[in-house]
């Protein structure tokens, strides 16, 4: 895999966070990690800054960015929180839930960032590192997913690298990423929150603490957020769902055993545990794609809890390609 641009840098080398934010504060684009994955972190006030963003990733400049804070307080001066998005936010930051909510008169989100619109999606992340860095930097950091638009997102420093080396600064190094899939993204507009992106964190939390059942179908498939293009998270090799057993020539990606072990299957979970297998489906499906199969037959996984999640993003890499 060809790997240019610098290497990562450990986050907890002395000076690391200091750097980067310097760079982000210079309009540079610094790869980061977060609970969720690594971003591709820009300053979120800077429409030049953005652009680069769009440009790094192949990016449609019509799909909004998440504009990530260290704090609610931070988030309030950004956008405007109803009693709902309030209640979520209290319960849920740090952690992997994006809020999309109306812009707020003092934000400083810019437009680039917000793709024109006048929402906004907000996200406090649970990862020392990223807090440290947007604390240092001083304002908000706009950070999609870390990888080229449309392919698997980056749970590790080196998958970013393999990515979008070139176009960094710099990358910082905190180990995989402990969730792996990316936040879940709940519009509080009008009406009762919406779901967008079944994520990192489950629909069911998020029911019980809003006490009512969440509107929006999650439908594989369903485009609520302008980024979900039904096509992405593709890895080279074709992925055919819900098999039972592998074909000659297939690669598997197997939960709870129910391939047999072969050299070319890996099990995201052999207990069948969902948290388990959501922080091993993206370093699984680059490994198994670089091996060149003809496909990648995965094993059905239940749909609760985190399993929406990762049947989501499967479904997607799954889907024809544009
Ligand atoms: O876990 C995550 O959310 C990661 C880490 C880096 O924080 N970020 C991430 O960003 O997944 P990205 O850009 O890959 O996905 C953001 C999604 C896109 O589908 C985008 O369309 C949607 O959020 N989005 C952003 N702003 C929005 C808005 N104002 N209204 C509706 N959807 C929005
Ligand atoms: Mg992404």
């Amino acid at each position: 895999m060809s790997a240019e641009g610098p290497a990562p840098r450990r986050a907890d080398d002395p000076g690391a966070i200091a750097a980067a934010a310097r760079l982000l504060q210079e309009g540079r684009l610094v790869a980061f990690p977060t609970e969720t994955v690594y971003g591709l972190g820009a300053d979120a006030t800077s429409e030049a800054a953005v652009a680069a963003i769009y440009a790094a990733k192949g990016r449609p400049s019509h799909n909004p960015l998440i504009a990530h804070v260290a704090s609610l307080d931070d988030a309030q001066a950004e956008g405007l929180f109803s009693p709902a998005a309030l209640r979520l936010a209290e319960r849920f930051w740090p952690g992997p839930l994006t809020l999309v909510v109306p812009m707020a008169p003092t934000g400083r989100v810019c437009g680039g960032a917000r793709a024109g619109r006048d929402t906004l999606a907000l996200r406090v992340p649970a990862h020392p590192c990223a807090l440290s860095l947007i604390r240092a930097a001083g304002r908000p950091l706009a950070a999609p997913s870390a990888n080229r638009s449309g392919r698997v997102s980056p749970v590790t420093a080196a998958h970013a690298r393999e990515d979008l080396g070139a176009a960094v600064s710099l990358i910082l190094d905190a180990g995989p990423c402990a969730v792996g899939v990316e936040s879940t993204i709940l519009a509080c507009l009008d009406g009762p929150p919406r779901l967008l992106r079944p994520g990192g964190l489950a629909r069911e939390a998020l029911e019980q603490a809003l006490g009512e059942r969440l509107a929006g179908a999650a439908k594989p498939g369903d485009i609520l957020a302008p980024g979900l293009l039904a096509s992405h998270y593709a890895p080279r090799a074709a992925v055919r769902l819900d098999a039972q057993s592998l074909e000659a020539r297939e690669a598997g990606l197997d939960f709870g055993g129910r391939f047999a072990p072969g050299a070319r299957v890996l099990d995201l979970s052999p207990r069948g545990d969902l948290a388990e297998a959501a922080a091993n489906l993206f370093s699984f499906l680059r490994r198994l794609d670089a091996a060149g199969p003809a496909a990648i037959a995965v094993a059905p996984i239940p749909r609760k809890g985190l399993g929406e999640a990762i049947n989501d993003r499967l479904a997607r890499a799954a889907a024809p390609r544009e």
